[in-house]
């Protein structure tokens, strides 16, 4: 676990080729001022940002990720993949936030090829959010074993939570204000818990067996969540056949 003390926050950030990019290099050539700790891949359109590289950048140690883009109707392929990138950063979130995790550690902001202030602006605002938030998993007041965890249990529902994103999810309005409003209301909010939250659960409790037998009690310690509730999810895994209860050790296994 990294000090709180002298902390700088590690970022990783995604710059579409054609806007953010542009940005960031001009920012470099005017000689705006940004945190160095940013680390940046281009990638050819916002909408390319998978969640897996989302993931893959926390579980490499960063602690915040940036994804930048054109903005809204100024995408540069027909598909808009800048729309589809707000989608990605609201299910993100609430993966994040679902697991205990800050869901501030994950932004995304437009930035044209002009705007090499907004750039250096974002990316210093962005760091002193992170500082205030704290190291990743410190800052929640998680151990690296339960950050580890955590992350690899997000890892193993992406697959899951992109086909639901595809089927149930995938929505289009104008703006970014319509996006949040959607997101944060019922509809997303009810889809999320019955068809990712719940998967995902599963997932940590899985993994949390992976290494040893555990009591419900435990097993809600470790997570933080309420007995009653990992109860529910151990019953319905057990109906699963994905785990089993030891009689002779009073735990739950594995299968
Ligand atoms: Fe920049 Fe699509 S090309 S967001």
């Amino acid at each position: 676990m990294r000090p709180a003390h002298d902390f700088k926050p590690r970022i990783m950030g995604f710059l579409c080729n054609w806007c953010s990019y542009a940005g960031a290099d001009l920012c470099g050539v005017s000689r705006y001022q940004y945190p160095p700790s940013v680390r940046i891949i281009r990638v050819m359109c916002s909408g390319r940002v998978d969640l897996e590289f989302v993931l893959r950048a926390f579980t490499r140690g960063m602690d915040g990720v940036f994804v930048g883009g054109c903005w809204l109707g100024e995408c540069h392929y027909v598909t808009e993949g800048n729309y589809d990138a707000l989608s990605m950063m609201h299910l993100g979130k609430k993966l994040l936030q679902e697991a205990g995790l800050n869901p501030d550690r994950l932004r995304l902001e437009w930035i044209s090829a002009s705007q090499g202030n907004r750039f250096a602006e974002v990316m210093t605002e962005f760091t002193n959010e992170l500082k205030e938030i704290g190291p990743l998993g410190a800052g929640e007041g998680m151990s690296d074993e339960t950050l580890a965890l955590k992350l690899e249990a997000i890892r193993k529902v992406l697959p899951f939570v992109k086909l639901v994103e595809r089927e149930k999810l995938r929505v289009r309005f104008e703006n970014k204000e319509q996006y949040a409003e959607y997101f944060d209301g019922p509809e997303a909010t009810r889809l999320f818990k019955d068809q990712i939250a719940d998967k995902l659960t599963i997932s940590q409790i899985l993994l949390l067996l992976k290494d040893r037998m555990l009591t419900t009690g435990e097993i809600a310690a470790q997570l933080g969540i309420n007995s009653s509730n990992v109860a529910k999810f151990l019953t319905e895994s057990s109906r699963q056949r994905l785990i089993r209860f030891d009689q002779a050790e009073k735990r739950y296994a594995l299968v």
